[in-house]
């Protein structure tokens, strides 16, 4: 049984965080019950604009019976559906009770942003990690994953699960970097609603997290994170909205942390005022596990509408209603929130299945896996034609990875599948002459052999001993390097052969200043998940020709980013990281956000601007044309940036604002369509508590990477 960690710090930092049992309504601390003699009468709901787009029922139906139940449960039923029952999966979810007399389902989660969480006690396709699959730029592809990872977690009977990841990588030194999709806004917003559209497409609903500002892990429980208003509204929100408004999420999870000196479950200004009056989110919040909640009434004023796993804090509901901190109207709202979800997504209606193992780890899950792998790798360096190697070629593997089932952290996200594709075992299935040298050590018969062939394969990087949640993985990343001994065994193995590559696995950047001129490929290959071998190996021997491109920075060292502190009770956060930092401070990377290499090369011609002008309703279609100068057939990410000139305000250089996606045959020529619509231009005017769509001038930017945009045009808001 995998207690996790929640059962150990329940032990010694709580008492008994299940409080004794599962029925926190009647846990009231010697309060009086208040609903002795019910006599009750709910406020009516009239249905909005957002409860109608968020409920995919009937929603006037499903309204009027919430209202009717809100009349008929008790108090102390209300408090019930609120929390979660114990600190272990019950019957292999996260179990939220319903009440069976009334047709209330309950909520069943699980985690998680890779694949059927491994709590549940049951295999599972691993995919490739978040960031991996942010790495092939393809929403699309993002959407088939997340319907994927729904099936397969509704075969164990879940409903809820805990994904997508959607906090932004402020630092590659955080933990969990592995889990979210981006350092850009744009970019992790896209695929975050690719991935809700596909979970929910099942009938499943997808839970956001961590609502917000969650990027460190170290401290993630305590730490106070200062953030000012435009850069929470421009850096650490814009994606949660397009969940919530684009996606129509289900649910979101508030985060650990604090944010400007209130734990987010605490935190009215996050969960009132922008996510249900600015957003109109018309579904539930939980917190996240066990430390996740910090008050009773307090929390549920706040916006609050779930304890979870357990009502270590709900359980004195009953008191803080006593006291007149909260009222029965406040505890309709959550409950409101719960059962529309479970209505709207028809939990009650349909039979859950509680083991369907045909549904898991299927050959389509499996091939998904693989294509999705085999999209994401990125291909950082290739010199004298490295890569693609010849299925004949002699190929030497070594390095630490090599034959190591590297899907990634062992935290909340960690799966267990029937079988892991090493590198190792897809190199060796596709090439026909494959070599493990297994010690770091190299032996004098071991370097001889390394001399002796075509190419020598290091595969190397990070593990989950480097990188992880806090607590029950390995937390933050003490730099960003690779350990000492690989960069040994790089160096070695390049004394002796000049064809040098590199698999770097890990969920964000690793430096390679030092190392770099030494080999003559380089690839990142993530945590690419169970069929990851095959797809390194499918790269690797060019039957695949690379499309990943990096949705993060790599630097040249880490004094380059702004500072990563996961020690101290504070940080702050400014409005600048990553490349939008870097191109700030005239700084210039290794290797580019958005960069990635291919088999062929690609020209950029023709940039053409629908309109001078637009409204600041309105917005911009851009169009380019892309060739393949090459001989090799491959996908082409067009990624366009927007630079604000003359704005009132500071602004980063440019912000990546559109992307799409070519694939071509030698000599042909596609026309990209891309549009920006000009709110997404918008700055937060903190004076004015209001979005401004500036009317000035723009410049668009459209070529391969953000350090390499040479087609340029401007317009104008007006
Ligand atoms: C993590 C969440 C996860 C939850 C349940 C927490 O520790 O922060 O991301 O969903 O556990 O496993």
């Amino acid at each position: 049984m995998r207690l996790g960690w929640w059962g150990l710090a329940c032990a010694v930092a709580l008492g008994a965080c299940d409080g004794g049992g599962g029925d926190a309504g009647t846990m009231d601390g010697g309060a009086p019950a208040v609903d002795a003699a019910r006599d009750y009468v709910p406020e009516p709901f009239e249905p909005t604009a957002e409860t109608r787009a968020y409920c995919a029922g009937d929603d006037d139906a499903i309204e009027a019976r919430i209202t009717t139940l809100l009349g008929q449960l008790s108090v102390a039923e209300k408090i019930a559906l609120m929390h979660g029952v114990g600190t272990a999966v019950v019957e292999r979810t996260w179990l939220v009770e319903g009440n069976e007399a009334y047709g209330i389902p309950g909520l069943h989660m699980l985690d998680g942003p890779r694949g059927l969480s491994a709590f549940t006690e049951a295999n599972g396709t691993a995919f490739p990690v978040g960031m991996m699959r942010g790495a092939t730029w393809d929403p699309a592809l993002e959407e088939r994953v997340g319907a994927a990872m729904a099936r397969e977690i509704q075969s164990v009977g879940a409903d809820v699960l805990l994904a997508p990841t959607i906090n932004i990588l402020r630092h590659p030194r955080w933990g969990r970097a592995q889990e979210t999709y981006s350092e850009d806004v744009h970019h992790l917003g896209a695929m975050g609603v690719g991935f809700i559209l596909g979970v929910q497409s099942e009938g499943v609903i997808a839970s956001v997290k961590h609502y917000a500002a969650n990027s460190i892990e170290d401290t993630r429980h305590t730490v106070d994170v200062t953030v000012d208003e435009r850069t929470l509204r421009e850096i650490y929100l814009p994606h949660f909205r397009r969940a919530v408004q684009d996606a129509r999420a289900g649910s979101v999870m508030s985060a650990y942390n604090q944010v400007n000196g209130l734990y987010c479950d605490l935190n009215g200004h996050l969960l009132t005022d922008i996510l249900r009056d600015e957003w109109g989110f018309a579904g539930f919040v939980e917190s996240d596990w066990i430390l996740g909640t910090h008050g009773d009434g307090e929390s549920v004023t706040a916006g609050l509408d779930i304890e979870m796993p357990s009502p270590t804090e709900f359980r004195f509901m009953q008191r803080a209603l006593a006291a007149g901190e909260i009222t029965e109207p406040d505890l309709d709202d959550a409950v409101r929130h719960i059962l529309r979800a479970q209505f709207c997504f028809g939990l009650d209606t349909r039979e859950r299945v509680l083991d369907d193992p045909s549904a898991r780890e299927t050959a389509e899950h499996l091939a998904l896996a693989r294509e999705v792998a085999t999209r994401g790798i990125v291909l950082l360096r290739n010199e004298a034609g490295a890569l693609p190697l010849a299925p004949t070629a002699s190929v030497v593997v070594v390095g630490r990875n090599a034959d190591v089932e590297n899907i990634g952290d062992e935290g909340s996200s960690d799966v267990s599948s029937s079988e892991v594709i090493t590198a190792l075992e897809g190199l060796a299935a596709q090439g026909t002459s494959v070599t493990h040298l297994t010690s770091s050590a190299l032996s004098a018969a071991d370097e001889a052999t390394v001399a002796a062939a075509d190419a020598v394969v290091v595969v190397t990087g990070l593990t989950s001993d480097d990188e992880g949640e806090a607590d029950i993985g390995a937390g933050d990343r003490e730099d960003l390097l690779l350990p000492a001994a690989e960069i040994a065994l790089i160096e070695a193995v390049a004394a002796l052969n000049p064809r040098v590559i590199v698999v770097l696995e890990g969920g964000s950047a690793i430096l390679v200043e030092g190392w770099v001129d030494d080999v003559e490929a380089i690839v990142h290959a993530f945590y690419p998940g169970s069929q990851g071998g095959h797809a390194i190996a499918d790269v690797l021997f060019g039957v695949e020709a690379p499309a990943g491109r990096l949705p993060f920075s790599v630097p040249t060292q880490e004094a380059d980013l702004p500072p990563f502190d996961n020690t101290s009770p504070g940080v702050t956060y400014g409005y600048f990281h990553g490349y939008r930092h870097l191109d700030n401070e005239g700084l210039s990377p290794r290797y580019p956000f958005g960069f990635g290499l291919t088999y062929t090369t690609f020209a950029y011609a023709n940039l053409s601007l629908a309109a001078s002008s637009v409204a600041p309703d309105g917005s911009l279609t851009v169009t380019v044309d892309v060739t393949n100068t090459g001989a090799t057939r491959a996908r082409e990410t067009v990624q366009l940036y927007v630079a604000a000139i003359g704005s009132r305000v500071p602004r980063a250089p440019q912000d990546l604002r559109a992307f799409g996606q070519v694939e071509l045959d030698p000599a042909e020529t596609q026309t990209v369509e891309l549009t920006v619509p000009a709110s997404d231009l918008a700055f937060y005017d903190v004076d004015a508590s209001a979005w401004e769509v500036e009317a000035i001038e723009y410049e668009v930017r459209v070529g391969p990477h953000s350090a390499d945009t040479p087609l340029r045009e401007t317009f104008r808001v007006e």
